[in-house]
């Protein structure tokens, strides 16, 4: 028996968000930010606190430094009933940190990966590939270690029996550089949005960027934003789903981690993947009912009956 449904390898790291900026960043000046929070950041601690409120057993394998951010990256997984047995401290990376500049709609993030950059599979506990039923892994490109022993990782996987999941998210150097040819077929689902798709695929429309990653893939599902999402599997026409669109949006910040977190909590309980479609299409639109990425986030209860009330899901 397994111990954990679901482990969140990789990027971890806090946010320090600051609101109510007083114009904008100017080198040689100085100005104020009327409010601002300190928080656990990364878009996979959301998707595995969101798990975990939903009723998975998750854990969480990342590097962090002996700091007081480590501190908080490791009680906040914890007050968000994420298992931390498996999070490295050490002494010579400090803990990440992004700091975030809210402009209405949008922000400005600089990040200082920190410790996350530094793992690699010879820091990871032999004990993860043995204790999970999914390994989850996101934003490939914000941790240097892990990409380099990505494949490596994929592969002790499959052989411990682990299901997996990849989101791509953003890179950050705009290189896009991840073999998808080597690595898809490692994958059990692809997770990412339609723009990373396009740039990961160097492809100008989705049609041509689905039909790039096609011979590649075991399962995709590729999420779109207020359109919805596109389920891909071997040998099975697409699966397009429209969203359970939500007119009106508090933000929509980690709702992309939140369809991952629906999605992948029920694959480990055994659904079919158009069943665990339907399920992060929920998950997801419950997250934009809510500031930030975890407030919708307090029960399975909770989320269905905001999904089945809100948005009429079933
Ligand atoms: N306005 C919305 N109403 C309902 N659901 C939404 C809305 N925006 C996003 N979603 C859901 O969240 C999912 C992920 O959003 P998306 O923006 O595509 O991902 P990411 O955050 O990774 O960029 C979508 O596939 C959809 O299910
Ligand atoms: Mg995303």
């Amino acid at each position: 028996m397994k111990q954990f449904d679901i482990i969140a390898l990789g990027e971890l790291n806090v946010d320090l968000i600051l609101n109510n900026i007083e114009g904008f960043p100017e080198v040689g000046k100085e100005k104020f930010a009327k409010q601002m929070t300190l928080t656990l950041g990364s878009s996979t601690a959301i998707f595995a606190a969101n798990a975990a409120a939903i009723g998975a057993k998750v854990a969480f394998c990342g590097m962090i430094g002996n700091d007081s951010f480590g501190d908080l990256v490791e009680s906040s997984l914890q007050a968000k009933g994420v298992d931390t047995r498996f999070l490295i401290r050490q002494d010579k990376h400090a803990t990440g940190a992004t700091i975030c500049m809210s402009y209405d709609e949008d922000r400005a993030n600089l990040t200082y990966q920190g410790a996350m950059d530094y793992m690699g599979l010879e820091d990871i506990n032999p004990d993860v590939f043995k204790e999970a039923k999914h390994i989850h892994i996101s934003s490939i490109f914000m941790q240097s270690g892990v990409k380099r022993d990505l494949k490596k990782i994929l592969e002790l996987c499959k052989a411990n029996g682990v299901t997996t999941s990849l989101d791509s998210q953003w890179d950050p150097t705009e290189q896009w550089d991840l073999d998808l040819k080597e690595i898809l077929p490692l994958v059990t689902v692809f997770m990412p949005n339609e723009t990373e798709l396009k740039f990961l695929t160097r492809k100008a429309t989705l049609e041509e960027a689905l039909e790039a990653i096609r011979p590649y893939v075991n399962a995709a599902v590729i999420k779109c934003g207020s359109k919805g999402s596109i389920l891909m599997r071997k040998g099975q026409p697409d699966r397009k789903q429209e969203a359970l669109l939500n007119k009106n949006v508090v933000d929509c910040i980690g709702a992309g981690d939140s369809f991952n977190s629906g999605f992948i909590t029920r694959l480990a309980a055994g659904d079919a993947l158009d069943r665990c479609q339907e399920y992060g299409n929920m998950t997801g639109a419950v997250n934009t009912t809510a500031a930030g990425g975890t407030t919708a986030f307090t029960s399975r209860e909770d989320v269905e009956r905001v999904g089945r009330e809100r948005f009429g899901w079933r």
